[in-house]
């Protein structure tokens, strides 16, 4: 694509140009705005950036990993990355906590201080590298009204980290062009065309009090959903699709025996947006064939519900 082609010449140029020997420090979520900026980045100033990826336990199935074999050491970029495995940390201070908002503060504010101890370590960098994208910036100036959730996105950390000044690369891109770059820059297939995934993670993907058990039922039913959305084609025009853990238990029968185990929601939706959204009618043989592999799959789950529900009244994310 030419004009991909010739917008990633003029960025890493444009970025060699302003960084020159500078050293820039990238917050990186493994999603695909912040892998585009941080690849951006390792062409036009390599060793100069350091990547800090935060994972803080509430990622997708082997998330964390695929990150870290594309940035790491043995990845194809030549950039300085940093993992910090903090999900015991996050654990902790979620312990007993329900309330959807407050877990989102939590997160949030756990984030950032991560963010901010290995900022530290690393010491004073000339540029803050962000992955903000155009809709971001429309969004921001609007000033919404009413804040029905607050949002955590590995953004809005300049507060706490020494920096002189904030780089985006991607501002005057809007996503189909974002994914266009990274398919340019070689970035591979599964993370350009990720799905979004919101900062809490699967933080706000169990309902109720987050404990490492539930994270790994619903790692392993959405890996599973997702897995076989995807092996029958069902995925084109769905806008996001997962798994959430409900925060309900119900009867049932396994063998000779009485069960009581949790529910889990399927989720699709089709939207434009994200603003407005519409379940999705996915093939009932697709759904069959999760809700079969979960209940034999996944220990502690005997129930798998699917959510009719467009947006509004709902939300996408279950809190
Ligand atoms: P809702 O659930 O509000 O979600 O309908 C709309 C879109 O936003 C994503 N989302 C988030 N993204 N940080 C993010 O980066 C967040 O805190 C957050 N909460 C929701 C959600 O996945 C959907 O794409």
């Amino acid at each position: 694509d030419w004009k991909m082609d010739s917008f990633v010449k003029t960025t890493v140029a444009e970025l060699k140009e302003k960084i020159g020997t500078g050293r820039a420090l990238c917050a990186l979520s493994g999603g695909v705005d912040s892998s585009v900026a941080a690849v951006l980045l390792s062409k036009a100033i390599g060793k100069q950036l350091t990547c800090v990826f935060v994972d803080h336990g509430l990622l997708r199935k082997n998330e964390g990993d695929e990150v870290e074999a594309v940035f790491g050491p043995d990845g194809p970029y030549d950039v300085n990355f940093i993992r910090v495995n903090a999900k015991d940390r996050f654990y902790a201070k979620l312990a007993g906590v329900t309330e959807p908002e407050k877990k989102r503060k939590i997160i949030g504010e756990e984030f950032i201080r991560v963010f901010e101890e290995e900022a530290k370590k690393i010491g004073a960098v000339d540029y803050l590298v962000q992955g903000t994208i155009y809709p971001d910036v429309i969004e921001s100036g609007l000033g919404k009204s009413a804040v029905i959730k607050s949002h955590h996105n590995v953004g809005g950390l300049p507060d706490y980290v020494d920096f002189k000044e904030i780089v985006e690369p991607l501002r005057l891109l809007f996503k189909d062009e974002v994914r266009a770059v990274g398919r340019e820059l070689g970035i591979p297939d599964y993370l350009v065309n990720r799905q979004p995934f919101p900062g809490p993670g699967l933080g706000i993907r169990i309902i109720g009090e987050v404990t490492e058990e539930k994270v790994k039922i619903v790692q392993e039913a959405d890996a599973i959903y997702r897995e076989e959305v995807a092996k029958a084609g069902a995925d084109k025009g769905l806008g996001q699709y997962f798994a959430a853990l409900t925060n309900m238990r119900s009867v049932g029968v396994m063998g000779d025996g009485r069960t009581y185990d949790y529910a889990i929601a399927l989720r699709a939706v089709e939207t434009s947006d994200f603003m407005t959204a519409e379940s999705a009618q996915l093939p009932w043989e697709v759904l069959s064939t999760v809700t079969r592999r979960i209940v034999n799959e996944v220990k502690g789950v005997n129930r798998v519900l699917y959510d009719c529900t467009g947006k509004p009244p709902a939300t996408i994310e279950w809190e």
